[in-house]
């Protein structure tokens, strides 16, 4: 794992999204990025943009996976996680929308959904660079506490905690869905390199157990420790608790 503190958050963005671009031109023009939503990614999702229009990194063959979506949103409503990464990924990367895929938590049968979603990554080959954020009490993807270190992309229950941390992108706590979708952490893992981002003071106690805490279902991004290619790129108060 290796771990690199930047000064600032706009620096964050900066770094990770060279590490990306330097692992997708190695990839090729068709490299399949995994992407998450959230404030984390923002900055670096919005480089990599700007690298793409600027011709310095080509992504129109890419593919893109997003990480989760809530169950019950209608894939038009903005806080929809199809929504957003069309409006953090699809458009400002030039992707083309048939190649961005974002689990269907609106389908009848949310587990046919998810297989379905399972069967896409590995036809598409793989996912190469999986971009990530980390939940204040250590969820990647919405993968809450108590998840299995090796499963795969199914229905989950939102912690109570992470309905709390979300409600800022809602009129009130109690229009934060319940249930997502959610790649698995087997999922995660699968994916050849991960790029988890965090910034700020309340992210300093995940990304310490993330880094150097125990390998716990407990705290699930603890599972990086086992990847072979992962960065975590943090801003100075997002690494204030590591050793
Ligand atoms: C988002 C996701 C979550 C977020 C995490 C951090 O698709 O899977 O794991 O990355 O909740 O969210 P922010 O970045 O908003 O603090």
């Amino acid at each position: 794992m290796e771990v690199i503190i930047c000064p600032d958050a706009e620096r964050v963005g900066r770094v990770a999204a060279a590490k990306a671009a330097k692992l997708a031109a190695a990839v090729g023009p068709k490299v399949v990025l995994g992407v998450a939503t959230g404030s984390s990614p923002v900055q670096t999702f919005a480089e990599l943009a700007r690298l793409s229009r600027d011709g310095e990194l080509d992504l129109s063959q890419a593919s893109a996976f997003a990480l989760d979506e809530y169950v019950g949103i209608a894939p038009g409503h903005p806080e929809s996680y199809h929504e957003i990464i069309r409006k953090t990924v699809t458009e400002p990367m030039g992707l083309d929308p048939a190649r961005v895929h974002v689990p269907d938590g609106f389908a009848d049968d949310l587990a046919a959904a998810c297989r379905d979603y399972e069967a896409a990554i590995v036809a598409a080959g793989g996912v190469d660079i999986q971009f990530l954020g980390v939940g204040t009490n250590g969820h990647i993807g919405f993968n809450e506490p108590t998840s299995s270190l090796t499963s795969r992309t199914r229905i989950k229950t939102l912690a109570e905690r992470t309905r709390q941390d979300n409600a800022r992108f809602f009129d009130s706590i109690d229009q934060v869905p319940r249930h997502c979708l959610t790649q698995g952490l087997g999922t995660i893992m699968d994916a050849r390199s991960v790029i988890l981002v965090a910034t700020g003071a309340t992210k300093a106690h995940a990304i310490a157990q993330v880094v150097e805490g125990p390998i716990t279902a407990m705290f699930p991004g603890s599972v990086l420790q086992l990847h072979q290619h992962a960065t975590i790129v943090v801003d100075e108060a997002a690494a204030a608790e590591l050793q």
